[in-house]
């Protein structure tokens, strides 16, 4: 990604990684971005660098712009070593000794990922630093999604840098949200509901505490994909939405299957879900990624959780998926179970079982079929896809 100039003085120089797919269990199809941004003011600041493999990419953006021996500042608003992994080629290159600005969790947790002695200068919540023309505020935006996690906001650009928060997992030729228009916002609601979400609470409070402060934006610059700049409140209505999480006339059934009487199952609970018109779809856990689910969990007012039982137990990729839904903490949601079985059917209990840890409302003890569904079970299912429809919540 070659540096360019997204305000007057102030440099996009972070990298494209047009390849990832994995984000530690998250799928990256369209890959991501570690942003860093250049201020070339009387004091010369660096905000956040890039994954470490990115490194020498940082290094070579910014000498495109001033030699990386001339930047006085470095601010790391985020350990995590998506944004912190290049620090010690880039330190290495700065100068050990310059300043490094982080929050007071920052500098407890970089201190544990680097052995450098770097010239940690922790700020307060709201402190401020003069780098010239412009004076930078540190707000710490604790678990969100890190206890480290701050936000810098420039007041004379109205430029808030965000941090993880308002990002996207996208790789592309665009730098903002103006060229790459609404397509963005799915990426946008993947990364909510992957990485976000169980934070929802806490973004509610924070945007209340933005819009109280009357803070300007201009400008979000977050540290993944395109920066919000011709409608940065598109993007905050959207976190206040999602974090709202209102659920939808909408259901998912979320399955796997051995023999595809469980399949069998999903396709007939889904058929009655459709007919008492509820918008709903099947997801096989080998056809769906769990962090695509997950995107879909966001607004659903049901999630219908199937599995064959396999020794003794639950198929391992449902297990899968409720441990990480269950991470993600999902609110206002119903839920059942259902599955095949051959002779001791443990599965529809265990789903069960994690999604009463969810808190959800679990409308039905659970349905499960010996071997392959008959007539009966195929209506069996049908009501409990019907039981399901009546009880959903209806928010839009
Ligand atoms: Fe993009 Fe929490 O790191």
């Amino acid at each position: 990604m070659k540096p360019i100039e997204i305000a007057k003085d102030i440099f996009s120089v972070g990298a494209i990684d047009w390849n990832i797919r994995d984000f530690h269990g998250y799928s990256t199809n369209h890959g991501t971005t570690y942003n860093a941004y250049l201020v070339m003011d009387e004091k010369i600041t660096l905000i956040d660098t890039v994954k470490k493999e990115f490194a020498d990419e940082l290094i070579a953006n910014i000498s495109e712009i001033v030699d990386p021996k001339k930047i006085d500042y470095v601010i790391s608003n985020h350990t995590e070593m998506d944004h912190s992994g290049g620090l010690p080629r880039l330190m290495h290159k700065v100068g050990e000794d310059k300043p490094l600005y982080c929050s007071k969790m920052g500098y407890k947790n970089l201190s544990r990922h680097f052995p450098q002695k770097w010239n940690y200068q922790a700020v307060e919540d709201g402190g401020e630093l003069s780098i010239g023309k412009r004076t930078l505020t540190f707000m710490e935006t604790r678990m969100l999604h890190w206890p480290d996690s701050m936000f810098t906001y420039v007041k004379e650009d109205g430029i808030l840098f965000s941090s993880d928060a308002f990002g996207q997992h996208y790789a592309g030729p665009e730098r903002f949200d103006a060229d790459v228009g609404d397509a963005i916002m799915a990426d946008a609601k993947k990364y909510f509901a992957n990485i976000l979400l169980l934070y929802s609470h806490l973004i509610l409070k924070l945007v209340d505490k933005v819009m109280q402060m009357g803070l300007a934006l201009d400008m979000i610059c977050p540290d993944h994909g395109i920066i919000w700049r011709k409608d940065p409140l598109k993007i905050i209505n959207a976190y206040v939405k999602w974090s709202s999480q209102k659920p939808r006339r909408k259901a998912l059934v979320v399955y796997d299957t051995m023999w595809h009487s469980t399949e069998t199952m999903a396709e007939a609970i889904v058929d009655a879900l459709g007919d008492q018109g509820v918008d709903a779809k099947p997801m096989h856990l080998r056809s769906w990624h769990r962090s695509d689910i997950m995107t879909e969990v966001l607004d659903a007012g049901a999630v219908i959780v199937g599995s064959p039982t396999i020794n003794n137990g639950l198929f391992p990729t449902v297990i899968d998926f409720l441990t990480y839904m269950k991470g993600l903490r999902p609110k206002n949601k119903i839920g059942a179970a259902f599955g095949s079985y051959g002779w001791s059917g443990e599965a529809v209990k265990l789903i069960n079982k994690e999604l009463e840890a969810m808190k959800f409302d679990l409308v039905d003890p659970g349905l499960k079929i010996q071997y392959v569904p008959d007539d009966h079970g195929i209506a069996a299912c049908h009501e409990l896809g019907k039981k399901v429809a009546m009880a959903i919540r209806i928010d839009d």
